[in-house]
């Protein structure tokens, strides 16, 4: 299941991630989480210390390494450096599962251990620098985790959980539409609601099951004006929690001492998430990645790499979780299947 918290800064997206995160955890589900914000600090909220964060491989670094693997043989991938954030896979192409040990997970994620034997695997794009925030590294540093979603065949009980800005740079190159929930965080703030109208109208076209999760909601009025402005696509809320702010003092609590209201909240985001499984449509989520990486061809990708992109496209493969099995045993080749 591949999960993105979004919203705009400071709302709580890293903290609800890292809730989420620890609240599949303990339950023994299998998590990738994968801090792809601008401020990274989805490390810390899961407990390391500076030290072991500063420590973090940078997927923006490594994307080569990334590319590479996940071209495999596929021929309509002549080479690393035509292969951009938005090529899809295709005959030949590797492809990643959650609960396995590639060169990806190898270069790029280091568990991170929570409580009693509780563990998950954490990946993160880097930080981004005042450059990265003009268009192209930034893109490239998210086109990391969008080329592994777009690699990924996943089940019904594990979990891609992204902690990720809202902002036109998930839209431009089609982030927004790779997962089975959206969960858009928002304080009950005019601000909130502004990031909330312009992720819906980017959502509308593409059938992105979009969640408002209220955050740092104060009483009754809290939950009446994000009612108000959001109507049913309003899921739950979540109050002020001292555990969170006993975490931020580098003291996690114990998770079970979460307030039971902010612990029924992550409940109901599990259940929700869950139940998205029954929506999914691996065609169109094979449809939408070939839409955005044509967009891209047309719009960046054939001028920069010199190649005409539109011919990467396999247009008899569709991507899908019977691939798991379906793959020829040489190091995990994708095959080509009537789409
Ligand atoms: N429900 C909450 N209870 C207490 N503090 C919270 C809560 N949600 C967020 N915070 C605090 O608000 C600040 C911003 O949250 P953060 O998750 O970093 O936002 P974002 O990732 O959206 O920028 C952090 O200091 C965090 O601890
Ligand atoms: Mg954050």
């Amino acid at each position: 299941m591949k999960i993105a918290f979004v919203g705009k800064g400071g709302s709580g997206k890293t903290t609800l991630s890292s809730l989420f995160i620890r609240h599949l955890a303990v339950a023994r589900i299998p998590v990738i989480a994968v801090d792809a914000d601008i401020n990274q600090h989805l490390g810390p909220a899961l407990g390391l210390d500076e030290e072991e964060a500063a420590a973090l491989p940078a997927m923006g670094s490594r994307l080569p390494l990334i590319k590479d693997y996940l071209r495999g043989s596929n021929p309509r991938v002549a080479s690393t450096e035509t292969m951009i954030k938005t090529t899809p896979p295709g005959g030949g192409s590797r492809l990643l599962r959650i609960r396995e040990d590639n060169p990806v997970y190898e270069a790029c994620a280091r568990p991170v251990q929570l409580e009693d034997g509780a563990a998950v695997r954490l990946m993160v794009t880097g930080p981004f620098t005042e450059s990265d925030l003009g268009v192209a590294c930034y893109h490239s540093k998210v086109g990391a985790v969008e080329l592994c979603l777009n690699h990924l065949v996943d089940g019904r009980d594990e979990y891609v959980v992204v902690d990720m800005t809202a902002g036109s740079d998930s839209f431009a190159s089609g982030m927004f539409t790779r997962f089975d929930t959206t969960f858009l965080v928002a304080e009950p703030t005019r601000k909130g609601i502004a990031v909330y109208r312009q992720y819906k109208e980017y959502a509308r076209d593409f059938g992105v099951a979009l969640h408002v999760v209220g955050n740092k909601v104060q009483g009754p009025d809290d939950v009446a004006f994000l009612r108000d402005e959001v109507g049913e696509d309003l899921l739950v809320t979540f109050g002020h929690s001292d555990w969170v702010r006993t975490m931020e003092k580098g003291h996690p609590p114990r998770f079970e001492a979460l307030e039971p209201a902010n612990r029924r909240a992550l409940a109901a985001l599990y259940e929700t998430a869950d139940a998205s499984y029954e929506r999914r449509d691996w065609g169109r989520y094979t449809h939408q990645m070939v839409h955005f990486h044509l967009k891209n061809a047309e719009s960046w990708g054939n001028v920069k790499t010199g190649a005409d992109l539109a011919s990467q496209v396999d247009p008899a493969f569709t991507l899908h979780e019977d691939l798991r099995e379906g793959v020829p045993a040489e190091a995990g080749e994708a095959v080509s299947q009537p789409a």
